[in-house]
């Protein structure tokens, strides 16, 4: 079956979907997205990711409403079959008539289109910790990935499917996650920053050790807290919470039998997905 899509508000198979090479998008990443799952035709904290969308749309000046890319998600998500899966949706600066660093006032250009997914039995982690080399404004969700997409590959091409990244020994996030661990019968993650993203299901899995009264703490985390750390956790949209096996170029103490992640992964469960 086609991928059904959504290109400046109309909804069509991926396939009829048309892009000019002059969009923004395609030539500086000089755009904004959002990725939001949804369960049983029902989204998962739907207004938090259009609040951080809006958040990304205010601090990169693209002037575009909120309430337009609202109607545009719930459009493809009530126009496709699938029950259970995701929506990317981004919205560029628009489509110039030359490329130039300087924009024109053009109207911005949205695409997005949904996929389905899964969000059981997905499998722990291997993950290298690497270098962050990106920009200092992680805490907008642009697409210009290119730190992340370059460290991923290299971790890819030795068997890992994440990074740990770290800015001068201190920990950042994962390549499309946040990171938790386990020290001391603590749960640790580090505080946001420009240097993170502001993650949803972070926020969540936040929520539910507070409801526990887990042992935890936000701060400034350095490789040394990993090689001590019992258990390694990376949230996102997509993986919800997911521990860590291995990280191939560190030595760990990790574990993946943690009863701290079951807590917080059982919880996770019994409040989106029943
Ligand atoms: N990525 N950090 C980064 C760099 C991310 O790209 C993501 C999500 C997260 C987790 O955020 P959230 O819990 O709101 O999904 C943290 C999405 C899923 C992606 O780019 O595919």
């Amino acid at each position: 079956m086609p991928k059904l899509a959504s290109y400046n508000g109309k909804v069509d198979s991926i396939e009829n979907i048309k892009v000019s090479p002059m969009s923004r998008a395609f030539l500086f990443s000089d755009s904004v997205y959002e990725v939001i799952s949804f369960y049983k035709k029902k989204f998962i904290d739907f207004e938090t990711h259009l609040d951080r969308l809006k958040h990304s749309l205010n601090e990169t000046k693209i002037s575009f409403s909120i309430e337009e890319c609202k109607t545009e998600i719930v459009k493809l998500l009530n126009e496709s079959k699938f029950e259970d899966g995701y929506i990317y949706y981004q919205v560029s600066r628009g489509v110039d008539s030359i490329r130039s660093h300087f924009a024109e006032d053009s109207d911005c250009e949205r695409f997005g289109f949904i996929e389905e997914f899964s969000f059981f039995n997905q499998s722990p982690l291997k993950v290298m910790l690497v270098d962050d080399i990106r920009w200092q404004r992680c805490d907008i969700k642009s697409t210009s990935l290119l730190g992340n997409v370059l460290q991923m590959n290299d971790a890819k091409s030795v068997g890992c499917n994440e990074i740990l990244m770290h800015k001068n020994g201190e920990l950042t996030e994962g390549g499309a996650s946040n990171i938790f661990f386990v020290k001391n019968k603590t749960i640790f993650t580090p505080e946001l920053s420009p240097n993170i993203l502001p993650g949803i299901t972070r926020h969540q899995v936040i929520k539910i050790i507070k409801d526990k009264k887990l042992n935890f703490e936000e701060g400034s985390y350095s490789i040394d807290d990993l090689k001590e750390a019992s258990s390694i956790w990376f949230t996102s949209t997509t993986k919800g919470i997911l521990g860590v096996e291995e990280i191939v170029n560190l030595e760990t103490k990790i574990n993946t039998e943690c009863e701290l992640l079951e807590i917080c992964k059982n919880a996770f469960v019994k409040r989106y997905f029943s």
